[in-house]
């Protein structure tokens, strides 16, 4: 039984949650950045972590979402500005299952992170400015503990195959 854990953060909100998930997982396991990830298919069950850029999982993640391709336990998990109900979100996950095609999901986690000032400030100079700005004050601080708490609590209650 192994368990592996690969995460695409550039400013470390993915990987806070990442680390939640891998404490939280039995021996044998493994975690990684995703330049650094080996392949899923030697492992029972994978959690897989992204940011989301562009209303899309970041492009890492994209690529590394491809390997799945054969019935592979997948957890997946995401961090973005949005508010954690909005329709990027939702549609930016489903990409990330049908990227995953046959791996078999056994649950789904997001929650709002942080925007560093310089990436806003970016963000804003764009026309039309990204509809997420208007989220990134409430991400400020995100995740948090109650993120990771829930988190846990949501593992918790899956019938994981550990
Ligand atoms: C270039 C860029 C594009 C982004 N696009 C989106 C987006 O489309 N929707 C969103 O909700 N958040 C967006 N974000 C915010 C990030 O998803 C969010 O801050 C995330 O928590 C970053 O995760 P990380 O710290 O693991 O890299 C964007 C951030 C950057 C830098």
């Amino acid at each position: 039984m192994k368990n592996l854990v690969v995460y695409s953060s550039k400013t470390g909100n993915t990987r806070k949650l990442a680390e939640a998930i891998y404490e939280y997982l039995p021996a044998e396991k493994e975690i990684y950045p995703i330049n650094e990830a080996p392949d899923p298919e030697d492992y029972t069950f994978v959690a897989v972590g992204f940011r989301i850029e562009n209303g899309e999982p970041d492009q890492a993640a994209q690529k590394y979402l491809k390997k799945f391709i054969d019935e592979k336990e997948l957890f997946l998990f995401a961090t973005h500005a949005s508010k954690p109900e909005s329709e990027m979100v939702k549609a930016a996950m489903n990409k990330a299952k049908e990227l995953a095609k046959r791996a078999r999901i056994v649950g789904v986690f997001d929650c709002q992170g942080e925007v560093p000032e310089e990436v806003l400030e970016e963000a804003r100079k764009q026309q039309p400015v990204p509809e997420w700005v208007k989220d990134a004050e409430e991400a400020k601080g995100h995740p948090k503990k109650e993120d990771i708490d829930r988190l846990i609590k949501l593992l918790n209650s899956l019938d994981l195959p550990l």
